[in-house]
């Protein structure tokens, strides 16, 4: 009696490990934070001190390596798809290439430090996680702890890349929609909209709202503030400028802080998703709260919400592979 019963336990513990490793929503379940503790002790000192070394002399290089984490896990999950090059042009990274992502080079700078430490071990989709975190950290930003574990996939669409990201003119019901399509909460889009207080973006990313907002020329949207179309017409004096940019958070656009809620509860977010923000009880409440208190929980947020990001779609255990080099799968 006493045997079939612990038979019956272990086979369900047996099963709930099944589960666990054949349900790909619970593939995050094997992601932990020191994953790297014993196959490469040193991996995480080792992407800090090459993160140092760039942003101390290019600290506006911080903003587009938070913004690769996020273009990665959106798109087929954090598996380094972002990462990946294609001869015709079709990956993700091609995806409104004239005004996107930026720091490859530098992704590449770190896995080529951990393929001299440990080859073969730290993936690409973990390097975009831990570079994330540095590079907020670096730049007075939040630190936190980051789950690592993922492995790379081999495939990257940059049809996917269109369907799956948000576009800056998104609303907040579409915002809030692809967001819990993901796994995150409203809580966490508000969160990591924060972002936005580092960085710059293009022109074209906004210039409709200056200039041709309902699709009649000279028109300009009513959520952002008379003053700013202003400032923003005169770093932005045409409509279509695909090279000029535009700082996101003026005035400490290189510093990672709070002031994106002050700015956007100024209707002064650069974008209609930031205004979006404004449009829904729960996100605009918290919008005026980090803008009132100068942020009093934004960066302990940010940290949990960055890791919430970091567990969308991830490839663990046998799925995936660890690539030899960021840019292609491996042979
Ligand atoms: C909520 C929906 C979001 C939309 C619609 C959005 C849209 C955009 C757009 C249009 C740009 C400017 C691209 C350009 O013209 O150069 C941008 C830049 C940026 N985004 Fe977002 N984004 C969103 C969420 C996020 C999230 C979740 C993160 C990170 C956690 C993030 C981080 C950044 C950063 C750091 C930049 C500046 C990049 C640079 O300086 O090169 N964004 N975003
Ligand atoms: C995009 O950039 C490429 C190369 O920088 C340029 O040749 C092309 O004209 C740009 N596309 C647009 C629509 O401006
Ligand atoms: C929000 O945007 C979606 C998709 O673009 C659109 O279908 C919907 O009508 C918009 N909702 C509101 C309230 O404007
Ligand atoms: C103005 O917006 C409309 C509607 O989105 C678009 O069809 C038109 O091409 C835009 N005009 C210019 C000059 O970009
Ligand atoms: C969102 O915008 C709509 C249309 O402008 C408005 O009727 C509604 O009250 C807004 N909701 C919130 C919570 O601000």
């Amino acid at each position: 009696m006493a045997t079939r019963k612990l038979f019956s336990v272990l086979f369900l513990q047996f099963m709930f490990v099944v589960l666990l490793v054949l349900d790909p929503a619970n593939a995050h379940k094997e992601l932990k934070v020191g994953f790297y503790e014993k196959s490469c002790p040193e991996a995480e000192a080792i992407v800090k001190k090459v993160m140092v070394e760039i942003l101390s002399k290019a600290p506006t290089l911080a903003a587009p390596l938070i913004r690769l984490h996020f273009h990665d896990c959106f798109v087929r999950g954090c598996d380094g798809s972002v990462l990946l090059d294609s001869s015709t042009k079709q990956a993700e990274k091609d995806f409104a290439s004239n005004l996107s992502l930026r720091g490859f080079q530098i992704i590449d700078r770190v896995k080529s430090a951990l393929e001299k430490a440990c080859p073969g071990v730290v993936s690409c989709a973990d390097i975009l996680a831990i570079v994330a975190r540095d590079a907020a950290a670096t730049i007075k930003g939040p630190s936190w702890e980051v789950e690592t574990g993922r492995k790379d996939g081999r495939v990257s669409s940059i049809t996917e890349a269109s369907d799956n990201l948000p576009p800056p003119y998104a609303n907040i019901t579409l915002l809030i929609r692809i967001f819990q399509g993901k796994g995150l909460s409203i809580k966490d889009l508000v969160v990591l909209s924060g972002a936005h207080t580092v960085g710059t973006s293009h022109c074209h990313s906004f210039d409709y709202r200056l200039y041709n907002f309902t699709g009649k020329l000279g028109t300009t949207d009513p959520k952002l503030d008379p003053n700013y179309i202003k400032r923003l017409k005169s770093k932005c004096n045409k409509l279509g400028d695909e090279t000029t940019l535009a700082e996101m958070d003026p005035g400490s656009f290189k510093t990672f802080d709070a002031s994106y809620y002050t700015l956007v509860a100024k209707r002064m977010g650069l974008f209609e998703s930031d205004a979006a923000l404004l449009n829904n009880t729960k996100t605009k409440s918290y919008v005026k709260l980090q803008a009132a208190t100068g942020g009093s929980t934004f960066f302990d947020d940010f940290g949990v919400s960055m890791v919430n990001m970091g567990r969308i779609g991830v490839l663990t255990g046998k799925a995936g592979e660890i690539r030899k080099q960021c840019s292609k799968v491996n042979k």
